[in-house]
């Protein structure tokens, strides 16, 4: 599915972006692994690397313009090009109402989770004009366009992102670049964990909200990005499309 392609995956270290890194490196593809978590991001190297699969890590902080710019750079000079990339990294929410929210953790929020999303763009896209085109795809959330409890930030970052993705699908599209989006439901990966730990209740809460009564694993999200990357959704762009056991049909 990607042989001979390259794919640069941020938010690498964990969770789903780890989830992606392995598949698409099981899948053939050289993949640039980009998290601000070193540890993690040289555990799931090691795991790639230990299956045989070709992978390289860069620490990157997405919220800063040049880590964006080096994390591209450096996918170019190890792989020839980008044909993909899987904008995943985020935070989640500080869990309290938006009259108690502070200014700083608001603008964190949203300095990760959407100006980093558009820093991480910015370069891949431009690379991708060089060599003709390339897929892109976008972890937003079910958050990103339902209300969510106790997330206002959470809530705006992820409605922004899909904002984001529709902007870049329409300038973009003739130019043979395709943008996605992904919405999970809850995911059993260390953010859901943390999130339910802060908020007791939170589990009974998430597991009614899903038709499906559990959570996803990470490679069932995951999966659904592969197949945006792939050349398999070829005529797929400027879609946010819901990987979410139901949540959002309610
Ligand atoms: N877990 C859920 O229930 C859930 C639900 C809906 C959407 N999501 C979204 O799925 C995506 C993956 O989340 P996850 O559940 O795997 O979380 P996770 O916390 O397991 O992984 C997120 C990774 O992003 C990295 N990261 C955070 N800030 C970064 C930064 N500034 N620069 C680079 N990397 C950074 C973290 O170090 C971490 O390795 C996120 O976009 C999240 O918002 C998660």
């Amino acid at each position: 599915m990607f042989k001979g392609k390259s794919v640069i995956v941020t938010g690498a270290g964990s969770g789903v972006g780890r989830s992606a890194g392995l598949l698409i490196a099981r899948a053939g593809g050289s993949v640039l692994l980009a998290d601000v978590n070193e540890q993690g991001g040289q555990e799931t190297l090691a795991m790639i690397v230990k299956e045989g699969g070709k992978a390289k890590f860069m620490r990157t902080d997405i919220a800063v313009e040049d880590d964006a710019r080096r994390m591209v750079e450096s996918a170019v000079a190890a792989y020839g090009r980008i044909d993909g990339a899987f904008n995943n990294a985020a935070i989640a929410q500080t869990s309290v109402l938006l009259h108690e929210l502070t200014a700083e953790a608001w603008r964190r929020n949203l300095d990760i989770n959407l100006t980093g999303t558009f820093f991480c763009m910015k370069y891949q896209i431009a690379a991708m004009l060089k060599t003709g085109g390339g897929s892109i795809v976008i972890t937003s959330s079910a958050a990103g366009v339902n209300g969510f409890p106790l997330a206002p930030e959470y809530c705006s970052s992820k409605h922004g992102v899909i904002g984001l993705m529709r902007n870049a699908a329409v300038d973009y599209g003739g130019k043979g670049i395709r943008v996605n989006a992904i919405l999970p439901g809850a995911i059993r990966t260390p953010m859901l964990m943390k999130a339910m730990t802060e908020n007791p209740g939170m589990e009974e809460y998430l597991k009614s909200i899903h038709p499906l009564g559990r959570y996803s694993e990470p490679d069932e999200v995951a999966q659904s990005a592969l197949w945006l990357l792939s050349d398999a959704a070829s005529f797929v762009t400027g879609a946010a499309i819901a990987v979410d056991g139901g949540y959002t049909t309610h």
